[in-house]
């Protein structure tokens, strides 16, 4: 018998337990004082052995999930987050849905380093409003039209020919759908391709809208680690065989929140692997031209030949958050039917105003202009972040792109009691808790420098690294 092997999926079961009665609990299937089905009968139900799921209740109970009472079982723990909309009509708290980032983006605070957006002063407002003039001279009736479901076919044409050029892969323009925004574009790859209960890989940490999309889609999720190195592929390569995940969603340029690239030759071998065992892959690349030096290794898709890769560009971040304008590239006339199919059922096509002001932008000469002075006013404010800072112990990889710091502070500081006195001093950053698609603490946070002015990153960094003091 393999010793290594049988461990190996000993674990990963565990995860899968322990996954299965943290979802249930969380849509609130299992409310606050329930008694958990006994590890046995469990154990039957899921067709695994009865140590494994003791396992996973006791991990549970770690996480102040679950309580045990003497000789009664385990029960759903009172110290679940609270949600202020919660209600006791069933239809409402068993569906609740989650999106963890917009909750904190709530807080008006002076020293804003919890968005990952750029600061609006940063983009190019006077010349899109020039654009919207010029539309309206253009296309008089374009308010009166709606768009075709995949899009402005003059904008995909464009689009197109502008990514055959830039990666050397030639792209048809049937190849592209346009999007409300890159989080509409991950709501329907997960809506056409997720049913509940199949199993989504998500990176460790990873974007957390994205793992609240999947979550509320009531799929399972398995993760893989991400570091410096990238992914570790063996590691990759064990969770395709052993849950047969029906994609795997990757943010592989400037991750967010960790800014980490998976080098390139990873990324040819992990289009190998979803080919092998028919996982799609979904490329998530909304900050590719934020580099600050080097451009980033070319898109995973451009290795893909068998459609097995769907990408994902947006490019709200950069140009335009309020035009909500990004694309999906995908290779495969089958899974394109599927994605038209969602979007159909969403909202039958993006907004052909936005989709006419982006393309007179895109195709001018600004775009470039714009990018080029971007990229240093981002390194800027991240090395002023990082002078800040030099002089804390608190640790982090200088990312080479992107818009955050990913942080990691020292023992003993606690990022949930560090939140809430941030917060109470007009200061807002992001529990690291909030990327991981297993909800365990770290002491990890995320520092975004992009939003605030270089003043403003000065004082309030001094002024968070002060709390921790
Ligand atoms: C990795 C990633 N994907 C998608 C999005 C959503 O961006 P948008 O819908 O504005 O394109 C974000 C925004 O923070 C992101 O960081």
């Amino acid at each position: 018998m393999n010793v290594e092997k049988t461990k190996d999926k000993q674990d990963y079961l565990f995860k899968q337990v322990y996954e299965y009665v943290l979802n249930h609990i969380e849509r609130k299937e299992w409310k606050k004082d329930d008694k958990l089905p006994s590890v046995r009968s469990l154990a039957d139900q899921l067709n695994v052995h009865r140590l494994t799921v003791l396992r996973a209740y006791q991990l549970l109970k770690q996480h102040n999930k679950v309580y045990v009472k003497d000789k009664s079982g385990y029960f759903v723990s009172s110290e679940q987050s609270v949600d202020p909309d919660n209600t006791d009509l069933p239809i409402i708290s068993a569906y609740s849905q989650k999106n963890h980032l917009s909750d904190i983006h709530q807080h008006q605070v002076e020293y804003n380093f919890s968005q990952a957006l750029i600061d609006p002063n940063l983009l190019p407002n006077q010349f899109l409003s020039d654009y919207v003039k010029k539309v309206f001279d253009l296309h008089p009736k374009v308010l009166a039209t709606y768009s075709t479901v995949q899009g402005d076919a003059e904008l995909r044409e464009l689009l197109s020919l502008y990514f055959g050029k830039q990666y050397k892969t030639p792209l048809h323009k049937d190849d592209l759908l346009i999007t409300s925004g890159s989080q509409q574009a991950i709501h329907l790859i997960s809506e056409a391709f997720v049913k509940p209960r199949d199993t989504v890989l998500l990176e460790r940490p990873s974007y957390s809208a994205a793992i609240d999309v999947f979550k509320a889609r009531g799929a399972n999720i398995a993760t893989i680690d991400i570091d410096q190195n990238g992914y570790d592929l063996d590691q990759v390569e064990r969770e395709m065989k052993l849950f047969k995940p029906r994609l795997f969603y990757l943010n592989p340029t400037f991750h967010n929140p960790t800014g980490i690239t998976i080098p390139p030759e990873q990324r040819k071998q992990l289009v190998d692997l979803a080919e092998k065992y028919k996982c799609l892959l979904v490329e998530d690349d909304a900050y590719y031209d934020t580099y600050f030096d080097q451009p980033p290794p070319l898109p995973i898709y451009t290795y893909d030949t068998a459609g097995i890769v769907i990408y994902v560009r947006s490019f709200c971040k950069y140009i335009s958050p309020g035009l909500r304008v990004a694309s999906i590239i995908c290779q495969s006339q089958a899974t394109m039917k599927s994605l038209l199919s969602s979007k159909s059922l969403t909202d039958n096509g993006s907004p052909l105003l936005n989709q006419k002001i982006f393309l007179h932008y895109f195709s001018s000469l600004r775009l470039q202009q714009h990018l080029e002075k971007l990229r240093i006013a981002l390194q800027i404010r991240k090395e002023i972040m990082e002078e800040e800072l030099a002089a804390t112990n608190w640790k982090w990889q200088s990312p080479e792109g992107g818009l955050n710091l990913w942080i990691e502070l020292p023992n003993g500081v606690s990022t949930q009691e560090l939140y809430t006195k941030a917060i109470e001093n007009g200061i807002s950053f992001v529990p690291g808790m909030v990327f991981d698609p297993l909800e365990e603490s770290t002491s990890f946070v995320r520092l975004s420098y992009s939003y605030v002015n270089e003043k403003q990153i000065r004082e309030g960094i001094r002024r968070l690294v002060d709390i921790t003091k």
